[in-house]
C-alpha cells in the first residue's frame, strides 16, 4: 500500500468555545474586490498586456465592482505603466476604488506611491508572511522580526500618505498578513493590532485587514472558528474591516468564504470565474449568484455572463470549464430523461401557479438571469421522451400533445443509438421534420373546397370535396360532417385510407420565419390498436388538420 499520505502535517484546529457562526446566515452581499488584475494576473502563462487590461478592468466596473486590485506597480514596468495609463487615461470611474499591491520593503513602497499619483480612490495594500512555515522556511525569523517588517512598513505608508491625503486623495490602507490560514491566531492578533494602531486606524478611519488562505489548508468550518476566534481577540476591531481573499487548493474557496462571512468577515477579494495561482482565487461568480439564489442582491450585475466569459477567455487565453457553475456550458442541461420530465413540470408547474417564484427541479437558478437560456435540454442515449418534446416546444414552437411524445421520443432514441453521440437542438428538429413533416405520400390531397351551410337552428354542416392522389390514380372525395374533420372522415370512407379511427387531435398556431400558420396534432388508430400521429401545418387553419390526417395515414402506411 502506498503510503505516502504518512509525509503530511495534519492541521490542528484553533480551540474556540461557543462558536456562534454556525447559527447565522448570509443576509448581505460583502464589499467586492477584484484581483483579476493582480493575483489572476500573475498567475497567467502569458499575462495580459496593456489593451487586455484595460478590457478586463472596464469589464469589472459593468459588472459592478467598485474595489479593483489593478496590479502590483513596484513589480515590473509594465505592472507601472498599466496603473498610469489607468490613472491618466480617464478610465477609472469617481465611484471606483483602485488598489494597489506591495510587499512590506521601503524602495517598493516608495515606488508605488509614485504610481499612485493622481488618483482620486486608493486602496493601498502591503503585505508580508506571518506563518510559521514562512517564518521557519523563508525568513529564519522570529515573532518580533516579523512584526517589525509590518510595523516599519506601515510607519513608512502613513508618513508618505499623509500629503497626498490632505492634496484630496480618498487614500486607504489594507495589510494582509500573508498565509494568515498558517499563523498562529494569537501572533496574528498581535502583529494585525500592532498594524492598525501604527496606521492610527479609527472606527472612522477603518483599515483593511485582509486575512488570505494563501494556500487553503483545512476544512471551511475550521477556518470560521479561526476566523471567529481572530475577530473576538483583536483589540479595536471596530478599526478594522475584515477581509477574506481564500484560495482553493482543496476545491473549497466558495465554502471558506461562506463560512467566512458567518464568522463576521465583511469584504472579499475573488476572481472571476476563479482564477489565480495554482487552482485559483474564490470565483466571485460562484459566490455571487450562490447569494441570489438565496433572494441576496449581489450588487454584481452577472446579467450577461457569456460576455463575460468571452472577454475572460479572450484576455486570459484561459478556458471556463464545461460544468463551472452558473457559466459552464453544460451547467444548464439536462441528459437524464427523469431530469428532464422534472423540468418540464417544474416550467408547466410555474406556468400554471403564476407564484413568480422559481420552482423548476434540477435548474437552482432561472438562467435567463445569466443572460442564458435552458439549451433546453441536451439529448443523447440517457434522454427520455419529455427531452425530445420540450426541444420542439422550447426551441421551435412545436407542442406536442402528450400522446405523441413516446412516439417521437422512439424516433429520437433510435437516432442516439446509432450515431452514439448527443443530437443538438438542429438535429431534433430535422428528425421532426423528416419524420411528420416532409410525409408527401403515398396519399396527397391535389386540391379541395369546404362548403358550409348554417341550419336555422344554428346548426352547420360542413361539406368536403377534395381530389386525392394515390400514387399514379387521382380520385375525387366528397363527405359531409359537423367539422372539417368529420367531413374529411366521411369523404374518406370506402377508400382503403379508412382502416383508422379518429383518437385526438390538438392544434395551435406557430410562428415560423414572419408568418404564423397552425399545427395540428392528429391521433388515429389502426385496426390493430397501433397508435399513429401526423402533424399538419398550413396557413388556412381547416387545412392543417387534414394535412394531418393525411400525414398520419401515410405514415402508417410507409411503416
Ligand atoms: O494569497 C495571498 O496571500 C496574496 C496576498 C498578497 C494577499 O495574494
Ligand atoms: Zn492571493
Amino acid at each position: 500500500m502506498f503510503d505516502g499520505y504518512k509525509k503530511y502535517i495534519p492541521f490542528v484546529p484553533q480551540p474556540i468555545e461557543n462558536r456562534t457562526w454556525p447559527d447565522k446566515v448570509v443576509t448581505q452581499a460583502p464589499v467586492w474586490c477584484s484581483v483579476d488584475l493582480r493575483d489572476g494576473n500573475q498567475a497567467l502563462v502569458d499575462p495580459m498586456n496593456l489593451k487586455e487590461k484595460l478590457d478586463y478592468f472596464h469589464t469589472l466596473v459593468d459588472i459592478g465592482v467598485k474595489e479593483i486590485e489593478i496590479g502590483f506597480p513596484s513589480a515590473s514596468e509594465t505592472e507601472y505603466e498599466i496603473c498610469r495609463e489607468l490613472i491618466e487615461g480617464g478610465h477609472i470611474p469617481d465611484d471606483v476604488t483602485i488598489q494597489v499591491l506591495v510587499q512590506a520593503r521601503e524602495h517598493l513602497i516608495k515606488k508605488t506611491f509614485e504610481a499612485i499619483r493622481g488618483a482620486k480612490h486608493v486602496i493601498l495594500h502591503f503585505y508580508n508572511s506571518t506563518s510559521t512555515l514562512q517564518r521557519k522556511v523563508v525568513f529564519q525569523m522570529d515573532t518580533d522580526g516579523i512584526t517589525k517588517i509590518a510595523t516599519d512598513a506601515a510607519d513608512l505608508i502613513y508618513e508618505m500618505s499623509q500629503p497626498l491625503i490632505q492634496e484630496g486623495m480618498d487614500l486607504r490602507f489594507e495589510y494582509s498578513p500573508e498565509s494568515f490560514m498558517g499563523t498562529e491566531m494569537d501572533y496574528a492578533v498581535e502583529i494585525c493590532a500592532a498594524v492598525l494602531d501604527h496606521l492610527h486606524a479609527t472606527a472612522e478611519d477603518k483599515v483593511i485587514l485582509n486575512l488570505p488562505t494563501t494556500v487553503e489548508n483545512c476544512m471551511p468550518n475550521q477556518f470560521a472558528d479561526m476566523l471567529e476566534y481572530f475577530i473576538r481577540k483583536l483589540p479595536g476591531r471596530e478599526r478594522a474591516i475584515i477581509s477574506l481573499h481564500p484560495h482553493n487548493d482543496r476545491g473549497t474557496g466558495v465554502a471558506t468564504t461562506e463560512m467566512g462571512l458567518l464568522a463576521g468577515a465583511e469584504r472579499v477579494e475573488a476572481t472571476l470565474f476563479g482564477n489565480g495561482e495554482r487552482t485559483g482565487n474564490v470565483d466571485m461568480v460562484t459566490l455571487a449568484m450562490n447569494m441570489y439564489t438565496q433572494g441576496i442582491d449581489p450588487q454584481l450585475d452577472f446579467s450577461h455572463i457569456n460576455a463575460i466569459r468571452d472577454m475572460y477567455e479572450r484576455c486570459t487565453k484561459m478556458k471556463v470549464g464545461e460544468r463551472q457553475p452558473y457559466v459552464g456550458e453544460l451547467v444548464f442541461t439536462a441528459f437524464s430523461g427523469s431530469h428532464q420530465d422534472a423540468i418540464n413540470k417544474g416550467f408547466n408547474y410555474m406556468e400554471q401557479s403564476g407564484s413568480g417564484k422559481w420552482e423548476v427541479p434540477y435548474l437552482p437558478i432561472d438562467p435567463t438571469d445569466l443572460g442564458r437560456e435552458y439549451e433546453p435540454v441536451r439529448i443523447n442515449s440517457q434522454s427520455g421522451k419529455g427531452g425530445a418534446a420540450f426541444i420542439m416546444h422550447h426551441k421551435f414552437g412545436f407542442d406536442m400533445p402528450k400522446e405523441m411524445h413516446t412516439e417521437f421520443g422512439a424516433v429520437v432514441q433510435a437516432e442516439t443509438d446509432r450515431v452514439g453521440t448527443e443530437l443538438r437542438p438542429e438535429a431534433i428538429y430535422e428528425l421532426f421534420r423528416k419524420e411528420y413533416l416532409d410525409v408527401n405520400g403515398p396519399y396527397r390531397l391535389i386540391k379541395h373546397s369546404f362548403h358550409e351551410e348554417t341550419a336555422p337552428d344554428g346548426t352547420s354542416a360542413v361539406t368536403f370535396t377534395g381530389t386525392i392522389q394515390h400514387k399514379d390514380t387521382k380520385f375525387v372525395v366528397v363527405g359531409e360532417g359537423n367539422g372539417p374533420i368529420d367531413a374529411f372522415f366521411t369523404a374518406i370512407h370506402g377508400q382503403k385510407m379508412d382502416r383508422f379511427t379518429f383518437v385526438d387531435y390538438k392544434s395551435h398556431a406557430i410562428s415560423m420565419g414572419s408568418d404564423s400558420r397552425a399545427v395540428a396534432y392528429i391521433h388515429l388508430r389502426d385496426q390493430s390498436g397501433r397508435d399513429v400521429f401526423g402533424v399538419g401545418v398550413d396557413s388556412n387553419i381547416n387545412l392543417a388538420p387534414l394535412k394531418g390526417i393525411l400525414c398520419a395515414i401515410n405514415r402508417a402506411v410507409n411503416r
